[in-house]
């Protein structure tokens, strides 16, 4: 081992899936400076012990966004992503392929869904041909206007956030963090003639599969928040349109369950947000629950400290205080 450099051993899934039966994990040891880039590494392993290792890269700057991978089970850009913090935290290295998306070979995964939502939420700004801009202007905004989707249009689409996201594994009809923080720059863009269209059809295409886990604000490397812009959109989509459909009504009767006792009322709210349809459907498991937890039903009451309870809504109401 040279001076400055520490053993790095790398286990990366190796998997052709027109050759191979299962995937495996090989093993590579470099000896290497804790300051060496994922994908530095990577490319010496191709270039120098096995030139089979398939994988994507471009920019190798952090801004093409195509060297996303799973380090130590961890959506990360390989190319701003440094041995030393990961071998001291792991002892090891495990590359993988990014995670809902399937695997093309190696590291290399199809990304056919993940555009393909992108492209469902129509990522350009919509304009109404009877109300054209005035000709030679770019319709200017104002700086709060601008302020609004500051964050946005850092996305590199890497798809980070679609890796980390669970409500993308349980649900393909869930657009995406990504597609929905798109979808959100354009809503808020004053310049936009869709966004009454787009929040009407969002709700009814995946807003409300959300878990709020906020694993794709966690996975993103340009610190767009995706799961903060998926907030908003739920917001503005409820003042617009009010309960509409499952999700959002399961929002309303959240919110106004909380507001009168402090506490869920799990059986108001299942009528607040399926109706007595919804209510009958679910009483076979209601009364399961119930017989194993019989304080559900007691005579609802209200918690102590309602008090700081009706603070935090009344400033919510004020729409000065609202984030
Ligand atoms: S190679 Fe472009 S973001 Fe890493």
């Amino acid at each position: 081992m040279t001076e400055g450099t520490v053993k790095a051993t790398f286990d990366i899934y190796r998997y052709d899936p027109g050759h191979d039966r299962a995937p495996r994990y090989q093993r590579y040891t470099l000896d290497l400076a804790p300051h060496t880039p994922v994908l530095t590494a990577l490319l010496k392993i191709r270039a120098e012990i096995d030139p089979s290792l398939a994988l994507r890269y471009s920019c190798r700057s952090a801004i093409c966004g195509s060297c996303a991978m799973q380090v130590n089970s961890k959506s990360r850009l390989a190319c701003e992503t440094q041995i030393g913090p990961e071998l001291a935290r792991d002892g090891r290295i495990v590359i993988e392929p990014m995670r809902n998306q399937s695997v093309l070979r190696d590291l290399v995964v199809e990304q056919e869904p993940f555009w393909r939502n992108y492209d469902k939420v129509q990522p350009h700004l919509i304009l109404d041909p009877r109300h054209p801009m005035p000709e030679g202007s770019e319709n200017p905004m104002t700086p709060e206007e601008v302020e609004r989707f500051r964050e946005t249009p850092r996305c590199i689409a890497c798809a980070a956030c679609f890796s980390a996201c669970p409500a993308v594994e349980a649900d393909p009809a869930f657009p995406g963090p990504m597609a929905l923080a798109k979808l959100y720059r354009f809503v808020v863009d004053p310049r936009d003639q869709g966004h009454q269209d787009r929040l009407a059809r969002i709700q009814t295409e995946g807003l409300w599969l959300c878990l709020r886990c906020h694993l794709c604000t966690e996975a993103c490397p340009k610190d767009v928040r995706p799961s903060e812009r998926i907030r908003d959109l739920k917001e503005m989509a409820v003042a617009v349109q009010g309960g509409t459909e499952h999700g959002s009504k399961h929002a309303i009767g959240f919110k106004d369950n909380i507001r009168d006792r402090g506490l869920l009322n799990e059986m108001k709210l299942v009528r607040q947000t399926s109706g007595v349809v919804g209510v009958l459907e679910q009483l076979p498991q209601g009364m399961r629950i119930v017989r194993k937890r019989p304080e559900l039903i007691r005579k609802p009451h209200r918690i102590e400290g309602m008090d700081e309870v009706e603070k935090i809504y009344e400033a919510l109401d004020r729409p000065e205080e609202k984030p």
